[in-house]
């Protein structure tokens, strides 16, 4: 199966938990989850005399997304997912906690997603986390000026994702140290804690599993400038996890 539709399988699955316990498991599997998720928080901004509104491209359960809401609870935010059970999920947590959000199934990898209309350009706020490093280099490239395009002048694209160091040699070692912190965490949340070897080689299946083309810090920095984004950061790092900023 090509990487770009394992995605796909792998977040669309009415049997497998991963929508339904999405927090839970992902607390685990993604170390300092909760300082990554307040970059989205902390740095998301409605310039005076802007719509209150955003685009959450890779929304799936809403975790970034919500953490927008959480600080302007008023704003309107759309959804965007490939996956209607992640979506789902979404709409549960809104509904529980009384907000508003618009939800639209689209699939980036594909050059048509912004065709058949709901998202018009002109948001001074766009927000994607963790689900760009499903997209090709090339794929991503194309989708981060479609991103610019979408924004208003000035407006943010807060972005996080799964990375890849440029070395090999560094890339298993950051592997390696996020494996002894996903046992770290088995161990406190009750978990059966597997042995090192075979916690490292169950990240690089999930990889192999789930279609993920992590890209390089480098890479999102040279891409981000190269669609035309006037100023870019790195905001955020840990092991294999990274949140940038982007200005058009
Ligand atoms: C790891 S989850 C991230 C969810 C959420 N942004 C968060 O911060 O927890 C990845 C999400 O990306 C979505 N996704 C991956 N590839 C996609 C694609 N090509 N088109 C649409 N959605 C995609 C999946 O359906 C899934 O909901």
């Amino acid at each position: 199966m090509k990487k770009d539709v394992r995605w796909k399988k792998f977040w669309d699955n009415r049997k497998s938990k991963l929508a339904s316990d999405y927090s839970n498991i992902h607390d685990i599997y993604i170390q300092k989850r909760g300082e990554m998720l307040s970059m989205f928080f902390e740095y998301s901004m409605f310039p005076a005399n802007t719509p209150k509104k955003f685009l959450d491209l890779g929304a799936g359960t809403g975790a970034a997304g919500f953490a927008v809401l959480s600080r302007f609870p008023d704003a309107k935010a759309l959804f965007v997912d490939g996956s209607e059970v992640m979506l789902a999920e979404a709409v549960k947590t809104a509904d529980k906690n009384k907000l508003k959000i618009s939800c639209l199934l689209r699939d980036f990898s594909s050059k048509d997603w912004l065709k058949g209309g709901g998202i018009k350009p002109g948001y001074p706020l766009i927000i994607s986390n963790l689900m760009i490093h499903h997209l090709t280099d090339r794929r991503k490239a194309v989708f981060f000026r479609e991103i610019r395009n979408l924004l208003a002048p000035g407006g943010l694209f807060i972005y996080g994702d799964y990375l890849r160091m440029a070395d090999n040699k560094t890339e298993d070692y950051q592997c390696e140290l996020r494996a002894l912190d996903i046992l770290k965490l088995k161990k406190e949340h009750g978990w059966k804690v597997p042995s090192l070897k075979d916690e490292i080689k169950s990240i690089k299946n999930t990889e192999i599993k789930s279609g993920d083309m992590a890209p390089t810090p480098g890479f999102v920095l040279a891409s981000l400038r190269k669609a035309g984004f006037k100023k870019t950061a790195m905001l955020w790092f840990y092991l294999k996890f990274g949140v940038f900023i982007a200005v058009k």
